[in-house]
């Protein structure tokens, strides 16, 4: 059905230059300063995470993968013939092979990313593996408004797939804002397939964030060249550094650039001003007892059918369905 190398022009609800222009002058004129990790993923930002993903230290996409693998007869089976599923952030596509694999006969597969050139590409590899699934690439951030293609009239029901432990980099109160908003894209009946890395020993989660290698500082200091890149700045990334501390208070790893001497920036012709020490959060990375997430989805209507996780105790994979 897929035409090989035929061109998946993804719909396109990209977030454009005033948008990102509009979120850092906002987060750094904030106190304490802060700045949308969603922005993280430019074109090297994406390549950076890749390799996050590879280090011996991050084990959320291993032990992810090793779940998804060992138990696929089981998780796959939550899924039905002619059912839609969707991904929330499919970036490189790789963990969905593994489902794609085990499944047959889906009405479709409609994989969500900020990111178009790297979401055309990857739907295109997709569809060549495929060629009797329809893959329809909606290129869009999914914490906003977009719209679903159409799909065949006879579809069943919608699953959302949305892996890797992304949940954990929402506040808490916004990811029950986030999870409502799926229950009322999968409506009743459907469902949610949720990776979410579970809360551990502190030593284990800080080596995670501060691989040894400083991949992760260059992920997070890609954010301020980025910063440069598209906005007419002026930001020395050789002056902040890179730091990730758990919080065992809020139950999350924080990342943050700290500023290591005082300085001005300019942005686009606004002066921004740092101290010595200070920081600006980069990210959270929310980590759950499998009863505090629980509680959480039950507050934006969601129940959990179905719990998977490793021998450590490490990861969970959840089905949760619309209660
Ligand atoms: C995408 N997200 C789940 C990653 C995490 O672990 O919170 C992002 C990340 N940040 C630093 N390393 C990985």
């Amino acid at each position: 059905m897929n035409d090989p190398g035929g061109d998946l022009k993804p719909l396109d609800f990209e977030p454009r230059t005033a948008q990102f222009r509009e979120e850092v002058l906002a987060g750094l004129r904030s106190r304490p300063k802060t700045l949308p990790c969603k922005y993280l993923y430019d074109e090297a930002g994406s390549r950076l995470f890749d390799r996050i993903c590879e280090l011996d230290e991050y084990y959320p996409t291993r032990t992810e993968m090793a779940i998804l693998r060992e138990r696929i007869g089981e998780i796959a089976a939550v899924l039905g013939p002619d059912d839609v599923l969707i991904e929330y952030g499919s970036g490189s596509s790789t963990k969905i092979r593994i489902l794609l694999d085990a499944l047959d006969r889906l009405a479709a597969y409609i994989p969500i990313d900020i990111s178009c050139d790297h979401l055309q590409r990857s739907a295109e590899d997709l569809a060549a593996s495929y060629p009797d699934l329809p893959v329809l690439p909606v290129c869009a951030d999914y914490t906003g408004t977009f719209a679903l293609p159409p799909v065949r009239a006879d579809a069943a029901r919608k699953i959302v797939f949305f892996p890797g432990s992304t949940i954990g980099n929402f506040e808490p109160e916004e990811a029950v804002g986030f999870l409502r908003g799926i229950a009322a894209v999968v409506d009743r009946g459907g469902g949610l397939l949720i990776g979410v890395d579970l809360k551990k020993d502190r030593a284990v989660l800080e080596a995670a964030y501060n691989d040894a290698e400083g991949v992760t500082a260059a992920f997070n200091l890609n954010l301020l060249h980025r910063i440069n890149r598209e906005l007419e700045a002026d930001f020395d990334p050789d002056r902040f550094r890179h730091e990730a501390i758990y919080s065992e208070e809020h139950g999350r790893i924080e990342m943050h650039l700290v500023s290591t001497v005082a300085q001005t920036v300019t942005i686009d012709g606004i002066e921004i001003r740092f101290e010595a020490g200070e920081t600006v959060h980069t990210e959270s990375s929310y980590k759950y007892a499998p009863e505090e997430f629980a509680a959480l989805a039950g507050e934006a209507g969601f129940a959990v059918e179905r719990f998977w996780t490793d021998a450590k105790r490490l990861f969970s994979i959840q089905y949760l369905v619309v209660a």
